[in-house]
């Protein structure tokens, strides 16, 4: 799995008001927002384009389209939800499927209670949104739904990432013959007894949802 860490002046300031416990739930959208498109703009550097012939209004020229079909972006309800909209703007075109999974809380397992992917992902490129890797059971999970259904090159996009979530990540994709990207704003510290993400941001569904 390769990873990467977008290390940007903006971004650091920007999830420095995101972390802050007295940001409210209006400005922590609006951040997490802004954060995406950052990272959306370094995740989607091996987003796949063909050659097409255009003429400007002085000379034929040669450009890039993206290709088709387009790539599927899918966020992690809830708190992915959050993150749609920024990946949206930077892929108009990109289709969209849900996962609706939650942990939890006392034994951190995951569940799944929504899917709403296309059934068909054969050689698709997909970018999964959700702003936490925590314990890395959520997203280990969802890799392998869209793995089952074909998808042949992933990316995922969080805000923030654990140590331990990465090293579980790294684990469960060893074994994967699909090239897996991890693009984060910054791996922190640790995981506390809770799994909670330290020194993390609290619950991101919450400050988004309440
Ligand atoms: C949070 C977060 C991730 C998951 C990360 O969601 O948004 O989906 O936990 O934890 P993990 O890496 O240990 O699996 P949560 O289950 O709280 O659901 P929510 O988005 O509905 O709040």
């Amino acid at each position: 799995m390769r990873i990467q860490v977008v290390d940007h002046p903006l971004v650091s300031h920007k999830l420095t008001t995101l972390r802050d416990e007295n940001t409210d739930s209006p400005t922590f959208r609006r951040l997490a927002d802004e954060l995406v498109t950052l990272l959306a703009y370094e995740a989607t550097r091996g987003v796949r384009v063909r050659e097409v012939e255009i003429k400007t209004p002085v000379a034929p020229a040669t450009g890039v389209k993206l290709e088709t079909p387009t790539p599927l972006v899918v966020p992690i309800l809830r708190a992915g939800l959050g993150m749609l909209d920024g990946m949206v703007r930077l892929l108009p075109t990109a289709e969209v499927g849900f996962l609706g999974m939650v942990r939890d809380e006392e034994t951190l397992e995951v569940s799944t209670y929504a899917d709403r992917l296309p059934k068909d992902l054969s050689g698709r490129q997909v970018y999964v949104v959700d702003p936490m890797l925590a314990t890395g059971a959520t997203l280990a999970q969802a890799i392998r739904f869209l793995v089952e259904r074909g998808a042949n090159d992933i990316t995922a996009i969080t805000l923030l990432a654990a140590p331990e979530g990465i090293a579980v990540l790294e684990n469960e994709m060893a074994d994967l013959e699909v090239p897996v990207t991890l693009v984060t704003a910054a791996v922190d510290e640790k995981l506390n007894e809770k799994g909670y993400i330290v020194p993390g941001l609290g619950d991101a569904g919450d400050r988004l949802y309440g």
